[in-house]
């Protein structure tokens, strides 16, 4: 009894915590999860404060980037730049990557294998041209301001390895869904041209934005989410990441879009709009270099020093790696080992032996 009064002790400041920060389960947190407070509005009042703050974010961060593409990303939700480096940069930057040997996370989706590397200072020293990468102004001033947190992104490299032979599992990338109840990006530099071959990122173009509808919806989904026990049904997401059928996309008046883009093209999104992976037809790869900047969303403000920041959230994120990965290799769902990205096709390698 004493041991769960402590626990509750400790446990309640974090809950009550975590309704001012990204924390976002409804399953872990009782007062997130709660039909009672989300019934009185707190998801919906939650997610309209996040939004006011993104958008007062970006305006004070508006001289890092032309007006063209503000107005592009606050319309659609996300920005293409195709071209992104130098014929010489991204041959070079190809290269280093498929050779490069590292720490690699193995993960299974549905019958897709995801290999990803993350791309620390360590890893950094190996790469030279994943280094002027990092350093690239264009692409740090874009981030800044899309993040609206003023600092350069966390850096991967993500290579799907897609129809890999493995036994499935249930694949939560393939389903429309907002990652989150606030805006922060995601972005993808391409390593490989998409088709509908290696599947093309899919994105709802405008769903980044408030409307009365989307609140409405987001209103229902918070009390679906607030089931408990055997209410809830299997193979639902319990987790925040609100996944969004057909029917409601059609009633918010949204329509999913496909983006084949050839390499060397970079591509960030807002990942509160509704997107997700598309379907991959043919055991393919599709390799990026994968950034993502996920910080608190009811902080006004952002930093005013981008480059330490960002230095200081890669060494609180690599401790926080370690634990994940003991927990994720523990239970069998990750895999972790050192050596290069898988880029050879099943069909490729089977009419090559
Ligand atoms: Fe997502």
């Amino acid at each position: 009894m004493w041991r769960s009064v402590v626990g509750l002790t400790w446990k309640i400041p974090k809950w009550i915590l975590e309704l001012f920060s990204w924390g976002k389960s409804f399953k872990n947190n009782p007062l997130l999860g709660s039909h009672l407070l989300n019934r009185c509005g707190l998801h919906v009042a939650r997610v309209i404060l996040a939004h006011l703050l993104f958008r007062f974010r970006l305006i004070l961060l508006s001289p890092l980037v032309s007006s063209v593409d503000r107005r592009a990303f606050i319309r659609n939700g996300y920005l293409i730049k195709r071209d992104f480096l130098s014929p010489g940069e991204f041959e070079g930057l190809s290269r280093e990557l498929v050779n490069l040997k590292a720490p690699i996370r193995e993960i299974i989706e549905g019958t897709t294998v995801t290999q990803r590397i993350f791309m620390d200072s360590n890893e950094r020293k190996k790469a030279p041209f994943f280094q002027r990468l990092y350093s690239n102004k264009r692409l740090t001033r874009l981030m800044r301001y899309c993040s609206s947190k003023n600092r350069p992104p966390l850096f991967y490299i993500e290579n799907l390895c897609n129809h890999a032979n493995v036994n499935p599992r249930p694949d939560p990338q393939r389903d429309l869904h907002a990652d989150t109840f606030h805006p922060c990006v995601k972005a993808w530099l391409y390593m490989d041209d998409t088709s509908d071959n290696n599947g093309p990122y899919v994105y709802v173009p405008g769903s980044n934005r408030l409307t009365w509808k989307r609140l409405k919806w987001e209103y229902r989904q918070s009390l679906e989410s607030c089931r408990r026990g055997p209410e809830r049904t299997p193979g639902r997401y319990w987790d925040g990441s609100f996944r969004v059928g057909a029917e409601d996309l059609t009633e918010m008046g949204y329509e999913a879009k496909k983006l084949y883009v050839p390499k060397n093209t970079l591509l960030i999104g807002n990942v509160y709009g509704f997107h997700c992976r598309g379907s991959a037809m043919k055991p393919s790869h599709r390799m990026t270099v994968w950034m993502q900047a996920r910080d608190n969303p009811f902080n006004p403000l952002f930093t005013p020093f981008p480059e330490s920041t960002a230095r200081v959230f890669e060494w609180v994120w690599k401790k926080a790696l370690i634990r994940i990965d003991q927990r994720k290799t523990k239970g069998g769902e990750q895999r972790n080992y050192y050596g290069a990205l898988n880029r050879t096709d099943r069909e490729e390698s089977s009419s090559n032996t």
